[in-house]
């Protein structure tokens, strides 16, 4: 099964650049058309929160207009800057994100990997956090399917990543989610978003990493203080390939590279 993330796509509305600079809808587009063209295609793509910018019903008009050439089953979740209505009303057709009442979690069963997602958001806020409504949910649900090898899907990681910014909107709850996820070794990985960037980091008995987004990235600045910055790296996606005994991660980067060179000619290694 392979598995492709895409994360923090931060649409706006009428295709208005974030911050003043980053064309978000054009650097989607980009993405998609790439993620169309993959062979072997994925089986799916999951999308793990922050798709728009303010949550707001004109900005999911557009993101869906944009994911419409994705010709494989795609799952969203909700980051700080999504609206759980609004992604609702977007997505009428996509029944799992109302498996739950309040919150935009669910599990899909369908796959030989299991995608478990939880809902990370505070609104109005950009920090996230687990509450025990939540961390309930999540336990029953694993435990539901013990046997089956499973990703959790959320948007805010569940550790400090040392950028110092981001840590300040990072997640509440994530000691009591290190003990469920330790509970249930069935978990290969927790596929996050928030950060903009490559992240990998051992969590609860298993790891936990996060993807780079399509458009901006969070600049790596490890100073104690560190500015909230952000900077225009090569941006990308993951794709997550289960080989039926673990996951394995690569990322993918976005942009033209120019062509792909033989490393032989008429099976000699070229001098
Ligand atoms: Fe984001
Ligand atoms: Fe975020």
């Amino acid at each position: 099964m392979l598995i492709c993330q895409i994360t923090d796509l931060h649409i706006k509305a009428a295709r208005r650049r974030a911050y003043g600079v980053v064309d978000t809808a054009a650097m989607l587009e980009a993405c998609v058309a790439a993620i169309a063209a993959l062979a072997p295609r994925p089986d799916v793509v999951v999308a793990t929160g922050d798709l728009v910018d303010y949550g707001r019903d004109d900005e999911y008009a557009l993101l869906r207009e944009l994911l419409a050439p994705l010709h494989m089953p795609l799952y969203l979740l909700p980051g700080n800057h999504d609206g759980r209505d609004a992604l609702r009303r977007a997505f009428p057709d996509h029944p799992w994100l109302r498996q739950h009442d309040e919150f935009v979690q669910y599990a899909i069963d369908e796959y030989p990997v299991r995608l478990v997602a939880i809902d990370t958001q505070v609104p109005g806020h950009g920090r996230g956090e687990l509450c025990a409504r939540r961390l309930d949910w999540l336990e029953h649900t694993l435990a539901a399917r013990a046997d089956a090898p499973t990703v959790v899907l959320m948007h805010h990681p569940p550790f400090r990543t040392g950028i110092a910014h981001m840590d300040l909107i990072g997640l509440a709850g994530a000691d009591e989610l290190a003990r469920v996820i330790a509970r249930h070794p069935q978990v290969e990985r927790l596929l996050c978003g928030h950060l903009h960037r490559s992240i990998h980091a051992r969590f609860g008995g298993t790891v936990a990493s996060v993807c780079p987004s399509p458009a901006h990235q969070i600049a790596l600045d490890l100073t104690p203080g560190a500015r909230d910055d952000f900077v225009l790296e090569p941006p990308g996606y993951q794709l997550h390939q289960w080989d039926g005994m673990r996951l394995v991660t690569h990322t993918a980067v976005l942009g033209d590279w120019g062509p792909r060179h033989p490393f032989r000619q008429s099976g000699r290694l070229i001098d």
